[in-house]
């Protein structure tokens, strides 16, 4: 049987219409570009073909050049699919329906006229994936809209909705939604005569803005320069559009083409790429039977109004889904309502929520005092006081109201899902939705499968963190789960390098420069010194052996809790959330080494940033060895979307990988074992990996979860 052809030609009432079919997302794979040539020479060829439509079939035009050819070696074409539509004698529309993204967008703009449907996207989003436009859109766009405006495009990789494409120009004209085909066919035969073809390489105007404001390219890269540090992709793509004000289109099209290859390869694309793909492969459930589909959740519940409960409520409202909030008390009701209005108001003072928006949201949380109140909802999460009982009486009670078939999720971040399914009598329908705070902001949403999970809830559970934008993982119960868990041996090493000789300011700075948004300590200040601290406590009455972390420890009892109490690893001034190094810790770090006769030395960058993450990664391989994460890859999205791990770097297996290497990995954990003993213990699945040589990001977990 031969395989169905990925670009179709048919003429249709004098239009040739060329079809992309390449599914599920009609990228330029294999054949693709190959197709529309042929297309375009058969309708020139065709005498009855006066003009032609460029359309895709299924959910979207075209979402760019297939990104898994990238990095390996691809076929050159004898003639260029771009050249070949805007040299077509006959004119070319472009008919835009879903996606016209990268090499999709690319196409349409060497296309003579672009057409939208309103609800279509289009951009350029390569920087995203670490590359610049290749197929000459950092030359066509600055003709065609303005090399500001490209270049804001560009190098934000944004997608652009199709009414702000055509007031920017790169939209012809918006049609009816229900019949682009036609809108299309009816346009082409409408501009088929007329001549000459509006080329968008041939077009100049709009460059002239570039002498009006030349100080437009270097007042970018000043903007981009801490979001961009480390990274080479955005500085590229402003290269090439300042390229395309400076040189000739041909010209800028080969600076074009040689800043591409040296970004295709580079360890900063191929980070991208693969955090791409980790993020579509996490929302997989191995096993998982074709015909599962989860049940559309219309209404929620969240059980709680504390900080938690409200910001998991907003989730819900920002998305448009009814939510309503039970708390017993109506005191603490109140309150948490009064908590999610200040919230939504100071978005709206700081602009990134508009009143109307906000006024639309809010009604959507509707306050109710009784279970019952409840029990028609198709998810409930439970977000009460982190105490087994409590926990407990919750969750019988709403076994006792709920639905059948509801979903019935906890937030806790600590207790078994086990311990909660146990006291109900439908523990499959019963799993965690581990929010991270503030849970209305931050994107990662763990999903924690109870021993008696069924896969129809973890399936159910996960839909409800995409209908609310968040990227869900999935993790098996244990203790932290998988996020938490794998950061934990991070946070507990920070701690204790301070008491060999390194300081918060310096550790900070080593993650800062690695990539992160704020360093480790700065982010301790702001979530609060005291969030640790009754953990550790309980931990080292229940365990002897408990390395405890006097540092820490000892500052939350003088009061330094963080930002909320102006000082913490830091001091702040009032009303200043600059950190200032602070003489008192390091006192107070002094002390502590000084007692337990730590013998004090310094620290290079390189030792910091491996004592961290290698703690971390052997922590991941543990994890993996028990069987409570489906992939490796499922974790580095954790650390990009939890933690704030720089994304161009892939994650912390992928790290881990690229610039240590698992034998090295393995030497160093096993140094640091004979020096610090059990903690630094090597997992199993961690030595088998670094003695075949093998990748962490590629590592299995050993037992099925
Ligand atoms: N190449 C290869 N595979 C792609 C792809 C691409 N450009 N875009 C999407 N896919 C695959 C996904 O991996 C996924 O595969 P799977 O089902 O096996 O996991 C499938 O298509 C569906 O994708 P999504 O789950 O992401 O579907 P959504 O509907 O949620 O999103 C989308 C659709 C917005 C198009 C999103 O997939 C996307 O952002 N794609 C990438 C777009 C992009 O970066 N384009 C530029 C490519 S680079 C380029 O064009 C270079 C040129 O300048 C030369």
């Amino acid at each position: 049987m031969s395989e169905a052809p990925v670009v179709r030609f048919e003429v249709e009432d004098g239009i040739g219409v060329i079809t992309v079919d390449n599914p599920p997302v009609n990228a330029l794979g294999p054949g693709v570009r190959e197709g529309i040539i042929e297309s375009v020479d058969k309708g020139n060829a065709d005498p009855n073909v006066k003009a032609m439509v460029l359309i895709g079939a299924g959910r979207s035009f075209i979402a760019g050049a297939d990104i898994r050819q990238f990095g390996k070696p691809r076929p050159t074409l004898p003639r260029n699919s771009h050249d070949v539509l805007d040299q077509s004698a006959k004119p070319i529309v472009a008919a835009i329906h879903g996606f016209a993204l990268g090499g999709g967008l690319e196409h349409a703009l060497s296309s003579h006229y672009r057409l939208a449907v309103p609800s279509a996207k289009v951009g350029l989003p390569e920087v995203l994936i670490g590359v610049l436009p290749g197929g000459g859109g950092t030359q066509r766009l600055p003709r065609l809209i303005g090399p500001k405006a490209a270049m804001e495009l560009i190098v934000s990789g944004r997608h652009v909705p199709a009414p702000e494409a055509k007031t920017l120009g790169i939209i012809d004209e918006i049609v009816d939604e229900k019949d682009l085909r036609g809108a299309a066919i009816r346009f082409a035969k409408s501009i088929a005569a007329k001549r000459p073809l509006p080329v968008v390489r041939n077009r100049t105007e709009r460059l002239a803005e570039a002498k009006a404001d030349p100080g437009m390219f270097e007042a970018m890269r000043k903007s981009i320069a801490r979001r961009a540090r480390n990274q080479k992709a955005p500085y590229h793509c402003i290269a090439c559009v300042e390229a395309a004000t400076t040189q000739p289109f041909d010209d800028g099209i080969q600076t074009e083409r040689r800043l591409f290859a040296e970004l295709e390869n580079s360890e900063e694309a191929r980070a991208l790429r693969y955090a791409f793909f980790a993020e579509r492969e996490v929302a997989k459930i191995p096993n998982a039977p074709k015909d599962l589909k989860p049940p559309k959740v219309k209404t929620a519940a969240v059980v709680g109004a504390g900080t938690m409960g409200g910001g998991i409520a907003m989730s819900f409202a920002d998305f448009g889904i009814p939510v309503k909030v039970l708390e017993v008390s109506r005191e603490v009701l109140d309150k948490g309502m009064q908590r999610v209005r200040d919230n939504y108001a100071v978005s709206v003072k700081r602009g990134s929520l508009t009143q109307a928006e906000m006024d639309k949201r809010l009604p959507l949380i509707q306050p109710v005092e009784r279970y019952e109140d409840i029990a028609d909802c198709d998810v409930v999460i439970e977000a009460v006081f982190e105490r087994v009982d409590v926990k407990k009486d919750v969750f019988a009670k709403l076994d006792a109201v709920m639905k059948p078939g509801a979903l019935l999720l906890t937030n806790s971040s600590a207790i078994d899902t086990d311990i909660m399914g146990g006291v109900t009598k439908r523990p499959q329908d019963v799993a965690g939705a581990h929010f991270f705070a503030p849970a209305n902001v931050m994107k990662l949403y763990e999903v924690v499968k109870g021993t008696k999970t069924s896969i129809e809830t973890i399936a159910g559970a996960m839909q409800v963190g995409r209908d609310i934008g968040k990227i869900s993982a999935v993790a098996g119960t244990c203790d932290g789960f998988v996020a938490n868990r794998s950061r934990a041996p991070f946070t507990t090493e920070m701690m204790l390098m301070l008491e060999e000789g390194a300081l918060p300011e310096q550790v900070d700075k080593v993650m800062v420069d690695f990539g992160y948004p704020m360093g480790p300590f700065a982010v301790s200040d702001l979530s609060g010194l005291d969030i640790g601290y009754d953990t550790r406590k309980r931990r080292a009455a229940a365990d002897p052996n408990y390395r405890k972390l006097p540092v820490p420890d000892r500052l939350v009892e003088m009061g330094r809790k963080g930002q909320k109490t102006g000082a913490g690893w830091y001091r702040y001034e009032k009303g200043d959330r600059t950190p200032h190094p602070d003489e008192v810790v390091k006192s107070v770090i002094a002390d502590v080494a000084k007692e337990f006769g730590i013998p004090q030395r310094t620290f290079t960058d390189e030792e910091i940033l491996r004592r961290l993450l290698l703690a971390s990664v052997n922590e991941a391989c543990k994890i993996l060895e028990e069987g409570k994460a489906y992939r490796a890859s499922d974790i580095d999205v954790m650390w990009l979307h939890g933690f704030g791990f720089p994304r161009y770097r892939g994650g912390l297996m992928f790290w881990a990988d690229m610039n240590v290497g698992s034998k090295e990995v393995l030497r160093q954990i096993e140094e640091w074992h004979q020096r610090y003993g059990e903690r630094w213990k090597p997992s199993a699945l961690l030595k088998e990996i670094a003695t075949a040589g093998g990748a962490f990001r590629e590592a299995k977990p050993k037992k099925p979860m």
